[in-house]
């Protein structure tokens, strides 16, 4: 391949109303797709989060914890699915209507964890869609798992495990926030950090509280924890406010 690839997140928080169940925010997902084709990335990777659709029902159904083995958390995992595959199409309609060739791979049906961790490559596919020009386009699911039955794999781990098989230039992280804070920002006013080590970060994420109430897995705590082994590897990460146009 030509280029690095690079790794792109739409967080929950950006592409949802995340306190609002199964509320799109339409006017961001149209901004961001004609960002993105503005940005003309040769080689673009690009992964959603769950935001008020994925969540709220994962967390109804406790998907992430595994089977139970009662019918009404099957029902459960496909609905929280089914709100996932909603979302994605919106996503991808959005790309295809500003020309971008996006195609999903929906994690339920080629992924499957071991105890909530991806442990299988992607990226012969990843590279196969890249090759052809296409932009292949991720998500945070449910999906099965080996040990616990199913649970929830976030679009957080997709992120740093295709950036890390690919080798990816960079990270992008669009977040609903400035960045990344010394606290919470719904908090208070925190202080922004504009860069920081990879001791820094580890250090930063013994200190994030670990879940907001809209999130199963880890809110910001959770993606730091994710992100830390690709910045091990080299991979810059940038985290940035897909909320305010061009930033990403
Ligand atoms: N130290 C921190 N710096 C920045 N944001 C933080 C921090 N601690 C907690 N947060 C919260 O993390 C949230 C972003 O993470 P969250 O997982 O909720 O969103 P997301 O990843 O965009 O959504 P999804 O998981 O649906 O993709 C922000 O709303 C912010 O309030
Ligand atoms: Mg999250």
């Amino acid at each position: 391949m030509k280029a690095r690839p690079i790794v792109l997140k739409l967080g929950g928080s950006v592409i949802t109303h995340k306190d609002v169940p199964l509320s799109a925010n339409e006017s961001a997902i149209e901004r961001l797709a004609e960002e993105i084709a503005e940005a003309k990335v040769p080689q673009l990777i690009i992964v959603h989060g769950g935001g008020s659709f994925g969540h709220p029902l994962a967390k109804k159904y406790s998907i992430k914890e595994g089977f139970n083995g009662k019918f009404s958390q099957l029902l459960g995992f496909s609905e929280t699915h089914q709100a996932m595959i909603t979302l994605n199409n919106m996503i991808l309609k959005a790309l295809i209507h500003c020309n971008i060739p996006a195609l999903t791979i929906a994690p339920s049906s080629t992924i499957v964890s071991k105890s909530g961790r991806m442990v299988a490559r992607i990226d012969d596919h990843l590279k196969n869609l890249l090759r052809l020009g296409l932009v292949p386009l991720l998500y945070g699911d449910a999906v099965l798992d080996s040990d616990k039955g199913f649970t929830i794999l976030s679009g957080d781990q997709l992120v740093a495990a295709a950036a890390i098989q690919l080798n990816a230039e960079r990270i992008i992280i669009g977040v609903e926030g400035d960045g990344l804070f010394k606290t919470d920002p719904k908090l208070g006013r925190g202080d922004l950090i504009r860069t920081c080590t990879l001791q820094q970060l580890k250090e930063l994420g013994k200190q994030t509280r670990k879940t907001t109430a809209h999130d199963v897995t880890g809110g910001m705590q959770g993606k730091i924890a994710e992100l830390v082994p690709a910045v091990e590897k080299g991979i810059t990460v940038a985290i940035v406010n897909a909320c305010k146009p061009q930033r990403v």
